[in-house]
């Protein structure tokens, strides 16, 4: 079959990676792609929520099934657009559909469904414009750090981590009054501090059954020991060493079969990827977030560690079959380090040329803001490249990674050197 991938980031080159190995994929379409995904798909120049362009692509390549990266298109109810419509209903979308997507579109209907189905997080209240005097006072019950987020989708920037409580109060009114965030922060969620170590765990549904992925671990800071801005992440690691499998079966009966269970009571449709932001605290998980996706750069370590034919497992979530199907996973670790453009999460320039790929050797680099201009690869994002690497431990797989990120070269590059220290 032909298969079309709606995004541009490292992650849509890990799926397009992934889905060419599958002898049950014909051709595979990228929209809009990036300069890895030019190697072994076909872009299309695409906005990925043009809806209409889109379909209009679906029609002229014959593709039965979509796979949806990001969340933007989630949320504004892809799935949905693909039901309703004659003439492209029938192809199968990979993502679930806009009343389910609200789990990461809203941080108060994700706490809500947190609660209503008694899976462990951190307690919280949330506030509008109408009762911004109340969110002071509910911060004044709270010990400090105190943490704000704003309810709807803002690239990632809507948590706030602040030490002093009139920080806090003063942050409050600013995204309540003010629109900090624009329309996302019309309600914020103020919710308790907790104290532990980040692990993320992926969930796969087809809305009745559900297989757990690998976890992994990612690094969000742009600083060495996890300081400084926060970014879409600097690497990751999977598995998780300290996922012990007492812990991973506390995940198992705690967080997932509540929320796959809740999905149903709820009447959430849900055929696509669950991505649960964990807090260890002490040796009980917590939930954090839900993402209705894939994370990134998590798939470039989690997918190449998949040994199962990734479209055969997208043909059971379709058929809802998921149950049918066996997932086998690499033992080998898997590490990946994000190359970065100088400056960057914050202003950062473009359009500079990357050499020494044809040097690589053993490492898969996976390209994120990455083009092709000219016969170059030039940059074009913050997030340049995900090097990616297996090793029988971690340890061993990031020494390849950064034997590899040696030969490799644009100005300005930036990246961490201690993927992996904490573990
Ligand atoms: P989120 O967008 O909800 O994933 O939050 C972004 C980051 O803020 C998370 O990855 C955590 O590092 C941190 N964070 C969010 N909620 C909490 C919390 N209740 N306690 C401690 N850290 C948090
Ligand atoms: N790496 C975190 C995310 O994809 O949201």
């Amino acid at each position: 079959m032909n298969i079309l991938i709606l995004g541009s980031g490292g992650r849509e080159h890990t799926f397009a990676w992934k889905i060419a190995q599958s002898p049950l994929c014909n051709s595979i379409y990228v929209a809009p792609g990036n300069s890895g995904t030019a190697q072994i798909a076909n872009n299309l120049d695409i906005k990925v929520t043009d809806f209409q362009a889109i379909k209009k692509a679906v029609l002229e390549y014959q593709i039965q099934m979509v796979v949806v990266g990001p969340e933007d298109p989630l949320v504004q109810g892809v799935h949905d657009f693909f039901l309703k419509d004659e003439d492209i209903k029938h192809v199968s979308v990979i993502g679930p559909q806009k009343a389910a997507a609200k789990l990461e579109g809203s941080k108060e209907f994700a706490k809500e469904f947190l609660a209503r189905h008694n899976i462990p997080t951190a307690a919280y209240q949330s506030f509008d414009s109408s009762n911004v005097e109340e969110g002071y006072a509910f911060l004044e019950t709270l010990k400090p750090p105190y943490v704000l987020k704003a309810d709807g989708l803002a690239a990632g920037k809507g948590v706030l981590i602040l030490n002093d409580l009139n920080e806090a109060k003063t942050e409050l009114k600013s995204m309540l009054i003010d629109a900090k965030f624009g329309e996302a922060s019309n309600k914020v969620v103020i919710e308790e501090f907790l104290d532990g170590i980040e692990l993320s765990c992926f969930v796969l549904t087809d809305g009745e059954n559900y297989k757990i992925l690998p976890t992994a671990k990612d690094y969000k800071r742009i600083g060495e020991g996890d300081t400084g801005l926060n970014t879409g992440g600097m690497g990751a690691v999977s598995p998780v060493p300290f996922a012990t499998d007492d812990f991973l079966n506390k995940i198992e009966e705690r967080v997932v079969k509540p929320t796959i269970e809740g999905l149903k009571k709820d009447d959430l449709p849900y055929k696509g990827f669950v991505f649960i932001g964990l807090i260890k605290v002490g040796d009980h998980p917590k939930v954090i977030e839900y993402n209705v996706r894939m994370g990134d750069p998590e798939t470039e370590v989690v997918l190449p560690r998949l040994k199962t034919d990734l479209v055969e497992i997208f043909k059971a979530i379709a058929n809802q079959t998921l149950d049918k199907i066996d997932i086998e996973i690499d033992p080998r670790a898997a590490t990946t380090v994000m190359l970065v453009s100088g400056g960057y999460p914050e202003a950062y320039e473009k359009g500079k040329e990357i050499t020494g790929l044809e040097h690589v050797i053993d490492s898969i680099p996976f390209h994120a803001g990455a083009i092709n201009k000219n016969g170059k690869i030039i940059t074009s994002g913050g997030r340049v490249m995900a090097i990616t690497s297996f090793g029988d431990t971690y340890e061993e797989a990031i020494k390849k990674s950064y034997q590899n990120i040696e030969k490799l070269h644009f100005d300005k590059m930036n990246y961490r050197k201690d993927i992996g220290f904490d573990l």
